[in-house]
Order: C-alpha cells, then structure tokens, then sequence
C-alpha cells in the first residue's frame, strides 16, 4: 500500500492482488480536491485504470464536479435516461425515473440495454472518436446478483507473445453498436437512428500517451479489414477470450456508495445478472469524452 499525505487528507492507494486496478481511501469526494490529492488520484488513474472508492455520499453535483476533473463530460440526450437533469449524467437502473417503479423487463428500450450491457463492452467503442473514463456511482443495489466485471486488456495484450502481439499491430477493426444488437438477436435500429450512430474503425492496438499497449475489443466490434464476417467474428471471439481470462479480470461486488473510476480505452466491462423484475439498481454513470481518434501503435 502506498501512503501520500497532502493538505487536506492522507490518500492510500491499494493495487489489487493481481494487478487489475486498485482501491484508494482517505478521500470524500464530495469535497472539492486540492491539486495534490487530484494529481495523486489520477496517477493512480493512469497506472491502475481502474479505481475502486468505497463509503462515498455523493450528490449528483458533487459526482458531475468531480468527475469533470478528468475533462469534458458526454452529454446524454435523452431526458428520461438522466439524472435530476443532469445531461452529463445517466440513471444506469432497471427504476422508472417518472413512476420510482421497476420497469417491465420487457420494455423495449430497457430489454436491449440490459442484454447489451450484459456482453463484454467499451462504452461507445462505435464512435470515431472514443471515450476516455467511465465513472459508475452505485446508489441503490440487489441484495444478490448485478455485479459488475471488468477486464484490463492492457494486461492481456501484456501477457501475449511477442509475435502474436506483431500480429495484432497492424489490424484495423469496425465498431459498430448494431453489431451488439445483432449478436442479442435485436431488431436493427431504425435507419435514421443507425446513421446518427455509424460505425467507426480503430486500431486493434493502441498505444496510449503513457507507452502502455491495449486491445481495443468488445461486443461493438463487427469486423477486420481484409477479413470477411465469419473470419472476423471467429478471431473476434478467440481474442475477447483470451482477453477476459480471470487473471485480467475484477469482479466488483457493489455496495451503495460504491464509485467506481475506469479507462474506457484499456478496460472492458460487463454487467451480470440479476433479478431485473424484483430487485432495484441504480447507479450514476458519468463519462469523460475522448479528444482524438485512437493512436495505432506502428
Ligand atoms: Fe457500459
């Protein structure tokens, strides 16, 4: 464990046993950060890529505040999906904002959302220019079930054989969110909704500003270049594998208070299961937007 003192309070940063991110304490992050204890966070950010921070109480101004330390947040255009009108924030939650009730696990909208949040995934891997962080903030949860995994691809990419890495420089791949629905048998969007979502090409390996190599996967990604769809779908599928072995993954067993910091480049998450019809969940989801197009490593 690493101790660092600053003005306002002693922040420990505890890396987790296998490497896959770390838990930090001594910080409310419901008071505005002093530059020390941000800059300590953040290190810990871009060496970790995933933060655990337990016993939070946080308003849903006091999770925009902090999160927007990071940089510009992703709005969120739809009212009903956003928190005490925040745009910037997103009810993550099987809860009717407008009735306070659990939605019917066949509604539509929450259906598709559930079982494309229950695949591996990188939020918005499908646009061109990608998201940077996540932020899940854990409100209400279920007594049982509704974990959250998550799997650190820099690691993954860190473990393959040097030629086999080689190999992965050079791929591009599509991103596409109607693949996901595809892969979850969902009708496809409406065709002037698709063309507001295109797909995006990024490299399978990018190279973040750190020098730190990952694999750019999850279930938006559609195919290769040169391959055609089985091909792509098959070595899709092999590496997304791979990639979540448990030795690169965190399972986070939520508890309300619960805010948790994760690269939304290096990292893949998914949602598990849990009684969707009798059990309420909520969480806050902030997002820190990308500035470029993913960088390519050669
Ligand atoms: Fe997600």
């Amino acid at each position: 464990m690493k101790l660092v003192k600053t003005v306002s309070s002693t922040i420990s940063i505890s890396p987790r046993r296998n490497g896959i991110g770390a838990e930090i304490s001594g910080v409310d992050l419901s008071q505005p950060l002093d530059d020390d204890a941000f800059s300590i966070i953040s290190n810990g950010f871009q060496q970790h890529r995933l933060l655990v921070f337990r016993g939070q109480n946080l308003s849903v101004k006091q999770q925009v505040a902090f999160s927007e330390r990071f940089g510009k947040l992703e709005d969120f255009p739809d009212p009903k999906d956003q928190a005490d009108g925040y745009k910037t924030v997103l009810r993550v939650s099987n809860i009717d904002r407008a009735t306070g009730k659990i939605k019917p696990v066949n509604d539509p909208g929450h259906k598709s959302f559930t079982l494309g949040t229950s695949s591996w995934h990188i939020d918005s891997s499908f646009r061109t220019v990608p998201s940077l962080a996540s932020m899940l903030y854990a409100i209400e949860m279920p007594e049982e079930g509704g974990d959250t995994m998550f799997a650190d691809t820099t690691a993954a990419y860190d473990a393959l054989p040097e030629n086999r890495r080689a190999a992965l420089h050079q791929l591009m791949v599509v991103h596409d969110f109607e693949e996901t629905r595809r892969r979850h048998k969902l009708p496809p969007r409406p065709p002037e909704v698709q063309a507001a979502t295109p797909p995006a090409r990024h490299p399978l390996v990018t190279e973040r500003e750190n020098g730190r190599r990952a694999l750019f996967l999850g279930s938006h990604a559609a195919g290769i270049d040169g391959m055609n769809y089985e091909e792509a779908r098959a070595f899709l599928d092999d590496l997304e594998v791979e990639a979540t072995k448990p030795e690169f993954t965190y399972r986070h067993q939520w508890s309300s208070g619960d805010l948790l910091l994760f690269d939304n480049i290096c990292v893949m998450h998914q949602a598990m299961p849990y009684d969707l019809a009798n059990s309420r969940r909520l969480l806050h989801r902030t997002t820190v937007a990308g500035d470029k197009p993913l960088a390519s490593v050669e």
